[in-house]
């Protein structure tokens, strides 16, 4: 049967990626911020704007799409970038920009399409960082963490019958990771005490772009998710999530010590993982 869907992100990476696969035999509404993209998107799907750090254009949006539709089977909150760099450092500005667009953005669109979602679902696309084992990007860590607490409240306190499931990926060959590189290098080029480390994290997001998971992966889980009955209410994805899931059971303390451990053997190495 033809399901509605609402995606945002759907002009790069996993969102694309989604948007092409439920676009086949769906309808799609899809979200973009570069109208320059809209070309790009799948025939037959119907484009919407939104912009995550600008409030009015997610009211619009919702409205855009209350108009065409009123019943949602899943909204995919996909949007995101990744604010990076040493905390001792990172401007509490650059912060509220990485909770505006990973966060803030997702309850505000989802909350306003509720009314149309009742026995359907909302999938989000957290990430593995939620684990909060990650240093230098720990902002984009505490979003995607304060992503699933939030919506898994929602959960627990739903009256509808809305199944909200979040998707924790390892790393994907997606533009984000240069995109997170050439956003902040300005962060990276004040953390002068912490250059090795700095370097080590560039290297590795550059390697990620390139040798992490294909986005197909990402399509598989959601799709899987999507059409379970009774959905998990987490899954993750590749085999560097299940162990950032594992080792995050650890005590804080043996954690810390291993993954600084880990952390000085690489800078020190200059490998890439
Ligand atoms: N790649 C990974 O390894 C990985 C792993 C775990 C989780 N994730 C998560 O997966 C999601 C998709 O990321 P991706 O890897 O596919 O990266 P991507 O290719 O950079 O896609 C990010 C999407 O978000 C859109 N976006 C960014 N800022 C926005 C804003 N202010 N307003 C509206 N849209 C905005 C981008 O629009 P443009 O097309 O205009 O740039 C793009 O479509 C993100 O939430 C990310 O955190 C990714």
């Amino acid at each position: 049967m033809k399901k509605i869907y609402v995606i945002t992100g759907s002009t790069s990476g996993i969102g694309k990626a989604l948007t092409e696969h439920f676009a086949l035999k769906n309808t799609v509404f899809a979200g973009y911020r570069d109208e320059k993209k809209v070309s790009t998107l799948p025939k037959g799907v119907i484009p919407f704007f939104i912009d995550s750090n600008k409030p009015e254009t997610i009211k619009q949006a919702a409205e855009f799409i209350k108009s065409k539709t009123d019943k949602l089977d899943t909204l995919i909150n996909v949007s995101g970038c990744v604010v990076a760099g040493a905390m001792e450092h990172l401007s509490v500005d650059e912060l509220r920009r990485q909770f505006e667009v990973n966060v803030f953005a997702h309850i505000d669109l989802s909350q306003q399409l509720l009314p149309l979602l009742e026995n359907g679902k909302i999938i989000n696309i957290s990430s593995m960082s939620s684990f909060g084992i990650f240093p230098f990007i720990g902002p984009y860590g505490a979003s995607k963490r304060a992503l699933d607490i939030m919506f898994n409240a929602l959960q627990l306190e739903i009256k509808k019958d809305i199944k909200i499931i979040s998707i924790k990926p390892g790393a994907i060959a997606t533009p984000l990771w240069e995109k997170s590189i050439n956003e902040n290098k300005k962060s990276f080029s004040t953390c002068t005490e912490y250059q090795k480390e700095i370097k080590f994290m560039v290297k590795n997001a550059q390697s990620n772009g390139v040798k992490g998971l294909p986005v197909a992966k990402v399509v598989q889980t959601v799709a899987k998710a999507d059409a379970a009955k009774t959905p998990r209410p987490s899954y993750t994805v590749g085999f560097d999530a299940k162990v950032a899931e594992l080792i995050s059971h650890l005590p804080q303390g043996i954690l810390n010590q291993l993954i600084k451990a880990k952390l000085r053997q690489r800078t020190k190495a200059n490998v890439t993982v």
